[in-house]
């Protein structure tokens, strides 16, 4: 017997229920057609695609996916698109549409190397903004207007004026998680893959580091110039402690520590390693702990899960709103309309161009972008 309920309106998934036969879930097998409908063609071009994310979308929820999933696929081909898709992106956008991955050094520099017309950014306002400032004749969109961070809005261009005039021989290094009018008032930017050897690339003895108070302190640990930190933080990252770790530790004996360098000092000191988002992943596929905890955004595991179903992860975890108001739906239309196209107005592009560039001009940063849990901790200033 066949007792279908009722999932569909107008060809599209209200999200209620499935067909359920003997009791067992089953996938509807005849969809109203209309735009977007899980038809026999989406079916056909999408189901080789449901293995990779298996073990995150039930079965019975693909036919919501698949048709959003073939129609932002067809639109990147007819419109020379391209998806830069961050590591905190859900495992949908992140394995079936992004076409390129990583943390924020590798997209900002895909993004130099795509001869596409357009790049859609999957990730936050300001990855969008330094797509923008390295591809000026590139239409640049992003899904979700909403797609901030606290790190960039903790710090404005009035603010960096303001420093340099207190600090006027002293550098200032960004973190790219900041707007392009920041960007534009800084000398070099860095990432969380690089903070190390962007500052110690500058020969100065000091330098001011905004707006991540956390990165700042965790860069101050690894080197011999001197760091002033403005005062940010990322709302993500600054709710792990110490505490937490050693929680967990007790909890899963034996169980392999990785964090973010936007965790608070005494969570990396209690850590196994430090690194970017890409770090992290790179540790996991190239050591395969059998028991791992990723400190930082929730997405984070799930995708580095599914590049490694040998190892088991831990899950504490928080999310990141802004990165979470991206999604297939808002990827669509923003690719089907060419809607938030990403504008900086042509002064503070071409200064913020300079202080990204220079950074990327860094050879890549190896052993350099890893945060040692042992490095003797300093007290540094913070404005
Ligand atoms: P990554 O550069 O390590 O990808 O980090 C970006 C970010 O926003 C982390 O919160
Ligand atoms: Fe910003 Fe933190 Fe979200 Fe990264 S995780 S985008 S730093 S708020």
């Amino acid at each position: 017997m066949v007792d279908t309920l009722n999932n569909w309106e107008d060809g599209h998934w209200i999200g209620q229920t499935l067909e359920v036969e003997n009791g067992v879930c089953a996938v509807p097998k005849k969809m109203k057609t209309g735009a977007l409908a899980y038809t026999d063609e989406v079916r056909a071009a999408t189901d080789h695609l449901y293995e990779q994310v298996s073990t995150f979308i039930p079965k019975f929820e693909w036919p919501a996916y698949a048709p959003l999933v073939h129609a932002i696929n067809q639109l990147k081909k007819q419109k020379n698109a391209v998806i830069l898709a961050h590591n905190y992106m859900t495992p949908d956008i992140f394995a079936l549409i992004g076409d390129y991955k990583g943390d924020s050094l590798g997209l900002a520099i895909e993004a130099t190397k795509t001869d596409a017309d357009i790049i859609v950014q999957a990730g936050v306002h300001f990855m969008a903004e330094t797509s923008k400032i390295l591809c000026p004749d590139k239409k640049v969109l992003i899904p979700s207007l909403r797609a901030g961070c606290s790190l960039a809005s903790s710090i404005t261009g009035d603010d960096m004026r303001l420093i340099k005039q207190r600090y006027p021989n002293v550098p200032i290094v960004t973190y790219v998680n900041a707007t392009a009018d920041v960007k534009a008032e800084t000398d070099i930017c860095c990432t969380s893959s690089n903070a190390v050897q962007v500052v110690e690339s500058l020969g100065v003895p000091k330098v001011i580091m905004a707006p991540d108070e956390f990165l700042a302190k965790n860069v101050a640990n690894m080197t011999d110039v001197e760091i002033i930190a403005w005062h940010g933080r990322c709302e993500v990252h600054a709710r792990f402690s110490a505490t937490d770790v050693r929680e967990m530790r007790a909890a899963h004996p034996g169980v392999v520590v990785l964090a973010h360098p936007e965790c608070p000092p005494d969570v990396v000191i209690e850590s196994d390693f430090t690194g970017s988002t890409k770090a992290m992943s790179d540790y996991v596929s190239d050591n395969k702990p059998k028991n791992v905890i990723l400190l930082t955004e929730c997405s984070m595991s799930d995708n580095v899960a599914m590049a490694n179903p040998d190892v088991d992860f831990v899950r504490p975890c928080n999310l990141c709103p802004h990165m979470k108001r991206i999604t297939l739906q808002n990827i669509y239309e923003c690719l089907r309309d060419e809607k938030h196209e990403v504008k900086i107005p042509k002064h503070i592009a071409i200064k913020a161009r300079r202080a990204v560039q220079r950074m990327i001009d860094l050879p890549p940063p190896g052993k350099k972008g890893h945060f040692d849990p042992k490095a003797v901790h300093k007290d540094i200033k913070v404005i």
